[in-house]
């Protein structure tokens, strides 16, 4: 079984009440209980954390490589700023897949750049929660084809 860690950036903590309007009225624990019990039915053993600070994130995935095969990364507004994540990103061999619940391209201007996605394995955006669950079962169906061949 492969293991994924889902790394929730600052402000998703307050998912459910957290502009409504842009985010949807699931709670983290909600989002957490959907993805664990996705990746239940994947075959994957996902671990969700999430964290306002930026260094708690790097530590994250600097040290990922040690339990996970997989990180679906939700940056949060770090997502548009941090070369810090961005480096951290590219420093391990773990595959990152960037995934935002709204569509930033589609939002304010500073939210149409990713200095993360360009370092990832991909990126998906706008498709709420279910962003995260595409992020699941893409990488179920990497894992797929790597055993296919
Ligand atoms: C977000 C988009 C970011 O621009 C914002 O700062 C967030 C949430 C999303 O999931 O849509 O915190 O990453």
């Amino acid at each position: 079984m492969a293991n994924v860690l889902v790394l929730h950036g600052p402000n998703l903590n307050l998912l459910g009440k957290r502009e409504p309007d842009v985010y949807g009225i699931a709670t983290l624990d909600e989002l957490n209980r959907r993805l664990i019990e996705l990746g239940t039915k994947l075959d994957l053993d996902v671990t969700c954390y999430q964290s306002n600070m930026e260094g708690d994130l790097i530590n994250h995935l600097h040290f990922a490589s040690e339990k996970f095969d997989y990180i679906i990364l939700n940056p949060g507004a770090y997502t548009h700023y941090s070369y810090a994540i961005r480096d951290a990103i590219a420093s391990i061999d773990i595959p990152v897949i960037e995934v935002h619940l709204s569509n930033i391209h589609a939002r304010e201007a500073f939210r149409t750049t990713s200095v993360t996605a360009p370092v990832s394995q991909g990126q998906i955006v706008g498709f709420g929660l279910m962003s995260y669950e595409l992020a699941l079962i893409s990488i179920q169906q990497k894992l797929n084809e790597a055993t296919d061949v």
